[in-house]
């Protein structure tokens, strides 16, 4: 029976990916030893760190202006280092609140700056803002958002406009899901362990116009100029995950890129809601057509003492982590990249089944 893992983070990897670094594990580009036992300073592990960061470049067309970081402390580190590196005490950044995520990078925020609400939804958040909603400040230092709300399943379907002040994306859960105009952004950052690798390593992508003005108090190797300037191995990296994620980046290039995945996500998206809407109200996800995440679909049961047994029959048949986050309830099925549409079709079958023989 096929094993189905719709887990929101640390989510499934290609099962390709994950049979070459089996292959790999014991003797890696045949020097004898593990990648994890190699030195980041040894010309295999600068080769394969350079080689992760042009595949990067090519999947999303990063222009030469921007600068890659491979860094470290998750996509939450990154709440406090956008503001850490560019702001000074007291400037205003204006944030849009769409959900749990985006209020965690604005409590953080908070430490440091004035946060000012350009958009705020009440919980629970069952849609983005629309542009005109947005209320920008004219001395905002940049406008922060959170492109994809991993636990509330809803995802913007455009690229906000900052009028000319930097825009920063939290896309921990949506990056490489589909084409993204790079060049409109001042700065994105992503965690890897949804669709980028294991957990452990994130992705900065920044123009480099921004680099340079971190506060005097900001450490060392959470400076983004340093970073920079040393090839993001100012200290040890997180090596393993960095190896992992460059060949995940390999595998999307062998999938036909960004475009192909972004056809593969919409098309395993459609079916699934297709298959909640269908249900007669057996299923219901509550997300604004427009909004509905691609990534991170939740749904809940039209009678909730039906959860347990919907998870225990869903396991049963290989279909596993489908239980929603703690603070949400209800159901979520992730769907990165590495999920197959075979996957999401066994799961709308099970869903149709479920619904018939317990209704
Ligand atoms: C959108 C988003 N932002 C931030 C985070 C926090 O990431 P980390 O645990 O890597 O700090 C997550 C984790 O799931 C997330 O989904």
């Amino acid at each position: 029976m096929p094993i189905w893992n719709f887990a929101p983070g640390p989510a499934v990897l290609p099962a390709e990916v994950m049979r070459q670094a089996r292959e790999e594990f014991l003797d890696w580009n045949q020097g004898g030893t593990s990648v994890m036992e190699t030195s980041h300073r040894s010309k295999a592990f600068m080769r394969m760190a350079g080689d992760a960061e042009a595949d990067l470049r090519a999947l999303l067309a990063i222009p030469d202006a921007y600068a890659v970081l491979f860094m470290q402390g998750g996509a939450s580190a990154q709440f406090a280092l956008v503001p850490l590196n560019l702001t000074a005490p007291g400037e205003r950044v204006d944030y849009v609140n769409t959900g749990h995520w985006s209020r965690k990078a604005i409590e953080e925020a908070g430490r440091y700056c004035h946060v000012h609400l350009a958009a705020d939804a009440a919980p629970p958040g069952t849609s983005v803002p629309q542009q005109a909603e947005l209320a920008l400040s004219p001395d905002a230092r940049y406008l922060h958002y959170t492109s994809n709300e991993t636990i509330g399943g809803v995802q913007f379907d455009y690229v906000p406009d900052a009028h000319g002040t930097p825009l920063v994306a939290d896309m921990s859960s949506d990056i490489l899901s589909r084409p993204l105009p790079v060049e409109k952004f001042g700065l994105i950052y992503a965690g890897a362990q949804k669709n980028i690798g294991p957990a452990g390593l994130v992705i900065v992508i920044v123009h480099k116009e921004l680099l340079g003005r971190a506060r005097s108090e900001t450490p060392s190797v959470f400076d983004y100029r340093k970073v920079a300037a040393e090839g993001s191995m100012l200290n040890t990296p997180p090596t393993f995950a960095w190896y992992m994620a460059g060949l995940v980046f390999k595998w999307l290039r062998r999938q036909g890129g960004l475009a192909a995945m972004g056809a593969l996500n919409r098309a395993k998206a459609e079916a699934l809601y297709a298959a909640i809407d269908g249900s007669d109200g057996f299923y219901r996800n509550a997300i604004v057509p427009t909004s509905r995440s691609w990534m991170n679909v939740t749904f809940t049961l039209e009678d909730p003492g039906l959860d347990g047994a919907f998870l225990d029959a869903a396991a049963a048949a290989g279909l596993l982590n489908l239980k929603g986050h703690r603070v949400a309830g209800g159901m979520r099925a992730s769907l990165y990249n590495a999920m197959p549409l075979a996957g999401v079709l066994a799961l709308g079958e099970f869903m149709r089944d479920f619904a018939e023989r317990r209704r």
